[in-house]
């Protein structure tokens, strides 16, 4: 049973969408122009080889740390997570011990105090991913880490400081230069949200355990026939990612501008949030664009589903399952009458007939819907579900005339931010700050 892209729920007939698939030809050749440009790394993925065989000679450095702490954000942290949690749950269960994973994702003291009162330095690797090399939230935690692995190491914290980020830019690389520190590039024109199959996402799963050359297997698999030099419009309309481009187009046009990813494969829930920022901050552009919503089966069914089966008629899904996934112990024969279906069941058949009952009810509700049936829950799937998104994130946003690799709009609240903590050279965002800050409020206590 191979991988399956189930449309039978997908509306394609009433969403007419003859005029996005004869685009083929224009979306071909942009792709075969953007990957001889060196524009698509994500696709061509021309770094590979050699990066494996670095992580090869990484292998037994990392080996001698029982913790990661990686700091990074958005595009540089939510791919490690997803395949964290994916593929390393024990984590999260009952007597883990080691290696331990730690995702430093955000400005939060809390969590930054812990890691620095509890964490054992000698026994640990801290992992700076930033593809600029400038990100506050993620160089604003290196700072602090830092003096505290110096203060608690002494002149050996390089060698506990592998830092992730462009080849030739930004702070984090002078600071390699200039302390001698490990490094892993991110390639050129490999943008955060892009870059799981680069260092950002190997790094950890290889710190891990995990066998990252089948995750890049699957992905290249999913990405060859794109990055394919003779791709033409022909070709293009075959492959399941130019359909998904299609059909987000189809769906956006007939004014459903919300997505919800439904991931039926409980562990594989973080790629909702993987994929969520991988929609909107390509896709949000120029009051275009659908709302990605990341949602879990079945947890989802007794909180969010209500909404999705009866509320605005605006929502599409993307339904992720696995026939395959573990069958887990048996439901006791000795169970009360009003539980009789699941005696002697397995546990594990819950979660099917969940999932086939929510696609259904979704269905039924008008909510249209492609199932992506994983033949299996392993790296080689994840890897090509990674490459089919992001290029049907790619070429979603071409058919949208909008650009999916760059998010504009973000800057402002960064600068406004910057302002307030009173960085120079924003004069515009000073004097809004003090507009806004002297406007009459209309607050009222609660
Ligand atoms: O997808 C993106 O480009 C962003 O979400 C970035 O990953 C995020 O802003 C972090 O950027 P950087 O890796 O430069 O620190």
């Amino acid at each position: 049973m191979p991988d399956i892209l189930d449309w039978s729920g997908s509306d394609l007939e009433r969403l007419e969408l003859e005029a996005f698939e004869g685009r083929s030809n224009e979306m071909a050749a942009r792709m075969r122009e953007e990957v001889a440009a060196g524009r698509l790394p994500f696709l061509s993925m021309p770094y590979m080889d050699g990066l494996l065989e670095q992580l090869d000679g990484l292998q037994d450095y990392l080996a001698g740390f029982e913790h990661m702490l990686l700091l990074g954000i958005g595009g540089s942290a939510l791919g490690a997570r997803a395949l964290q949690k994916a593929f390393f749950p024990r984590q999260d269960q009952p007597c883990h011990d080691g290696p331990w994973l730690w995702i430093a994702d955000n400005v939060d003291s809390y969590a930054l105090e812990s890691y620095m009162a509890k964490l054992p330095p000698e026994k640990t690797v801290v992992v700076t991913v930033s593809k600029s090399g400038g990100t506050i939230e993620t160089v604003g935690q290196y700072f602090i880490i830092r003096d505290w692995m110096r203060g608690r190491i002494g002149d050996d914290w390089t060698e506990h400081m592998l830092l992730v980020t462009d080849e030739k830019a930004g702070f984090l690389r002078k600071e390699a230069d200039e302390n001698a520190i490990r490094t892993l590039p991110v390639p050129d024109n490999l943008g955060g949200r892009y870059s799981v199959l680069s260092a950002v996402g190997l790094v950890p799963a290889l710190f891990l355990g995990m066998d990252v050359r089948a995750l890049v297997d699957g992905a290249r698999e999913m990405a060859a026939p794109l990055a394919d030099p003779g791709l033409d419009g022909e070709a293009l309309a075959k492959l399941p990612s130019f359909d998904l481009a299609v059909w987000a187009n189809g769906l956006m046009r007939a004014g459903y501008d919300q997505l919800i990813f439904f991931s039926y494969i409980p562990l594989w829930a973080s790629f909702g949030d993987w994929f969520a920022q991988l929609w909107a901050e390509s896709l949000g552009k120029e009051g275009k664009g659908s709302q990605p919503i990341a949602a879990i089966g079945a947890t989802d069914q007794h909180s969010v589903n209500q909404m999705f089966l009866d509320g605005p008629r605006n929502k599409a899904c993307l339904f992720l399952t696995c026939p395959t996934l573990p069958a887990g112990p048996r439901f006791p024969e000795n169970l009360p009458d009003a539980f009789d279906y699941v005696r002697g069941k397995e546990f594990g058949e819950l979660i099917q007939a969940e999932g086939m009952g929510t696609r259904m009810a979704l269905q039924k509700n008008g909510v249209p819907l492609v199932e992506m049936r994983m033949e299996h829950d392993d790296p080689r799937q994840a890897g090509k579900l990674i490459a089919l998104l992001g290029a049907a994130t790619i070429l979603a946003g071409w058919l949208m005339d909008i650009n999916p690799l760059d998010q504009p709009a973000v800057e402002l609240g960064k600068r406004l931010a910057k302002a307030r903590l009173g960085a120079d050279g924003l004069p515009e965002e000073t004097a809004d700050l003090a507009d806004f800050l002297t406007s009459q409020r209309d607050e009222r206590e609660f």
